[in-house]
This record gives structure tokens, sequence and C-alpha cells, in this order.
């Protein structure tokens, strides 16, 4: 089963997601973790091109590209040979990122962003995808606390308020694959309603 992870800057991700695996593993299950942009060798040299503060001239038409890049390694190096294994795999950013970021947030064209993502991916989508919603300016104040500032973080308040509406529309268009989680709650409440999202889920699909 593949479980992805969404949501603005600052929503928790990359706590609630080792949680996730931690408690799936307690249970018997076998649980591949990884991350976009980056989760291989060239994804991570990749993501390195995409997170320089220097590379301030990277075009958005080229952003995409390298995106999709590391995102078809990684369907093909981990994410594709994990699911033939019968693992659960838990991805920290997917194609929604691009959506909601590239689309929603810089205004490229929704149904050619689909397509490039169709040909990077060869049409791999989430069973189930958990978007960690937070208000942008508590998740930015967030991030700022506890993560190091990126190249990504600089863009301005409108653009991550594009994004998190641009989350919104995509889950309402997909309901039995997304769930909404409520991530200005605390840690403990998300990882708990995550927990329950996921095992429901899980009962559906074995
Ligand atoms: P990262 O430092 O991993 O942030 P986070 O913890 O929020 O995931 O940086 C990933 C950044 O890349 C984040 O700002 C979202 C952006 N992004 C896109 O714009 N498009 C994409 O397709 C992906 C995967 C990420």
């Amino acid at each position: 089963m593949f479980i992805t992870f969404e949501g603005p800057e600052g929503s928790g991700k990359s706590t609630q997601l080792p949680a996730l695996a931690d408690y799936l593993q307690e249970i018997g299950h076998d649980v591949i973790c990884t991350r976009e942009p980056g989760g291989t060798d060239i994804g991570n040299q990749i993501r390195e091109v995409l997170m320089r503060m220097d590379n301030t001239g990277l075009h958005p038409r080229t952003e995409i590209l390298l995106f999709l890049a590391a995102r078809a390694q990684l369907v093909e190096e981990v994410i594709n040979p994990s699911l033939a294994q019968g693992k659960i795999v838990l991805c920290d950013r997917y194609g929604d990122s691009t959506l909601a970021y590239q689309g929603y947030g810089h205004g490229l064209d929704l149904d050619t962003l689909r397509a490039m993502l169709q040909f990077a991916t060869g049409g791999l989508k989430p069973d189930l995808t958990i978007l960690l919603d937070v208000d942008v300016p508590t998740g930015l104040k967030r991030k700022k606390i506890i993560e190091e500032w990126n190249r990504l973080d600089a863009f301005e308040l409108s653009f991550h308020e594009r994004v998190r509406a641009g989350y919104h529309i995509l889950a309402e268009q997909e309901p039995e694959r997304w769930k909404v989680v409520d991530a200005s709650q605390s840690p403990a409440q998300v990882k708990a309603q995550i927990q329950s999202l996921v095992m429901d889920k899980l009962a559906q699909h074995f």
C-alpha cells in the first residue's frame, strides 16, 4: 500500500511520518519511508540543485522538470519495487506537491502538469494521501523555528496561501483518496488521527 503525506510548509509531516512508520512496524507491517524531492542517490543530487539558496535563476519550468526527474527515479528505484514486495510505502510529498506548488502556487497549467506526472510516475497514484492542514502563518512560523530556511521557503505569503487552497481543491476532487487532518492540533492528537485513518484504509485494502 502506498501512502503519501502532503501539506503546506510547517505542517508537521516530518514528525508524523516516522511516528506512523514506527506504529505500523510495531504491529507487524513491513514499512519503507521516503521523501521528495530525493529518496535516492540521484534524487538527492537533484534535491541539492532545487534547494540551493543561490539558485535564484531557476525557472519554474526547469524546477518542475527537476522535481519530476527525482520522482521518476524514486518510483523506479524505491516505490515500485517495495510495493511489489508487499511493503507499505510512506512518502513525504509526491505528485500532489507538484500540482499544489507548481500548479496552484505558480499558476502553471494543471492539465499539462497532470500529463507530465503521468509520464514521470508511469501513472502510479497513492492509495491514501494524508493532508496535514495548517494555516499559513502558523506553518511558516513553525518552520522558521525548527528547520533551516531554504530557497523555496522564501516566496511570499500569498504563494503559500494559494498552495494551501490548492490542496483543499485536490482533496475535494478525490475524497476517497484524500484524508484531511487538522495539523494545528497537538502532535499526539494528529498522530492518533493519522493512525486511525490508516487502520481504516488497511482494513479495506487487505
Ligand atoms: P523540504 O525542505 O523537503 O520541505 P518540507 O519539509 O515542507 O517537505 O522542501 C520541499 C519543498 O519543495 C517544499 O517547499 C515543497 C516543494 N516542492 C514543490 O514545489 N514541488 C514538488 O513537486 C515537491 C515534491 C516539493
